[in-house]
């Protein structure tokens, strides 16, 4: 099979979506691997390091597409993308459709067939978000930490405490892998941590973080109370391929102090608060109601190294799966998303259809 791996172009985002080791191992395998100059480039991997692993370069996003049959990337397709893809061609990658009717229609007119890495589920979990979910999590701590600090316009508060002063309260809508990690990292800086999931078990790891995180089930009230006392509030809810439920209202982000920040992960899908929109690293921010919020859809991008080389590992299986044939193989086939310009994901299939 002829795999191509294109540079990333959505703004600032340095991941890659095959790290060379992985692709040496696919060309080992028998494979032609192609790659778009400098894809590697901000991930610390320059193209002789591709080169050295036997894979071909080629200077252009166009020539790439031309040739590849199976498209390997990170983000959902971008900017003129979509019409680089056709008929016949695999594309395996983040593509978050509940997300983007828009980026849906133009793929399903391309004809070509798309298996998302977030609706790929094995063993009760989605192994290949996984990974991205741990960093945005962290990196949700960390740019909210950072966020509140008054020159970023912040109600000046150390999110820890310290001696004399108060500690922060990080609300965490949802406990699973971006959730979880927040409220370990937000728990360890030593913050005030309430943390939201509707499952017993979510609820039980959360207690053993430390004595400083509550769990909490999602009762409206509950949220409310906690959501106005929130200093840093992080949305990490999924329900896997679908739209976002909205938990958080505009009204009650404009019950929260003003400086306070609002970090929302589920984004990609959606939202999970009413003031969400999509944002990237060249504008990360905005403001609603006095509170700061951010809201990038590739949070793992400002981490490309960590980020690239934990992608491709957590892919790789899936991946060699996939070029064995996706058709035969349970799993995969029940993670695509698009084939041949029909809807194919059941949660897509309704919202769209
Ligand atoms: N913005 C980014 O850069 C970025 C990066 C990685 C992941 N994500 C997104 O983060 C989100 C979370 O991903 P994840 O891997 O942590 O998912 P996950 O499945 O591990 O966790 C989601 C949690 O939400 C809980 N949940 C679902 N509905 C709920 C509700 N109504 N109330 C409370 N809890 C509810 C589930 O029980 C689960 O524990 C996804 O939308 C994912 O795509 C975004």
């Amino acid at each position: 099979m002829k795999i191509g791996v294109p540079r990333e172009i959505k703004p600032l985002e340095g991941r890659v979506g095959l790290v060379p080791e992985a692709c040496g191992e696919l060309v080992k395998a028998g494979h032609r691997v192609i790659l778009e100059q400098g894809a590697g480039e901000a991930s610390g991997y320059p193209d002789k390091r591709y080169l050295d692993a036997g894979v071909e370069t080629v200077a252009d996003a166009q020539a790439l597409y031309d040739q590849a049959e199976l498209v390997v990337k990170v983000k959902e397709p971008y900017g003129s993308e979509p019409e680089m893809l056709r008929e016949g061609q695999l594309l395996f990658c983040f593509l978050h459709l509940a997300a983007d009717e828009d980026l849906t229609r133009r793929l399903l007119a391309s004809r070509v067939t798309g298996i998302a890495f977030e609706t790929v589920a094995d063993r009760g979990g989605l192994p290949i978000l996984a990974p991205m979910s741990d960093i945005a999590g962290r990196i949700a701590v960390q740019n909210g930490a950072t966020l509140l600090h008054h020159q970023q316009g912040g109600r000046g508060l150390l999110l820890g405490g310290l001696p004399a002063a108060e500690r922060g309260h990080v609300v965490i809508l949802g406990a699973g892998e971006a959730g979880g990690n927040a409220a370990q990292l937000a728990a360890a800086m030593g913050a005030r941590v309430t943390v939201f999931d509707r499952l017993r078990e979510k609820m039980g790891s959360m207690r053993e973080l430390g004595a400083n995180v509550t769990a909490l089930y999602p009762y409206q009230d509950a949220v409310s109370e906690a959501v106005a006392d929130a200093d840093l509030l992080i949305g990490a809810v999924l329900i896997p391929g679908a739209k976002a439920p909205k938990l958080v209202s505009g009204r009650q982000v404009s019950s929260m102090r003003s400086g306070s920040v609002v970090v929302d992960i589920s984004v990609d899908q959606g939202g999970c608060i009413e003031t969400t929109r999509p944002t990237n690293y060249r504008e990360p921010t905005y403001r609603v109601d006095g509170v700061i919020h951010f809201c990038v859809t590739n949070m793992p991008g400002a981490v490309p190294r960590s980020a690239s080389q934990a992608l491709s590992a957590a892919m790789m299986p899936y991946l060699r799966r996939l070029l064995e044939g996706w058709r035969d193989d349970p799993l995969l086939s029940a993670a695509v998303n698009l084939s041949g310009g029909e809807l194919v994901y059941p949660a897509l299939r309704d919202q769209y259809l």
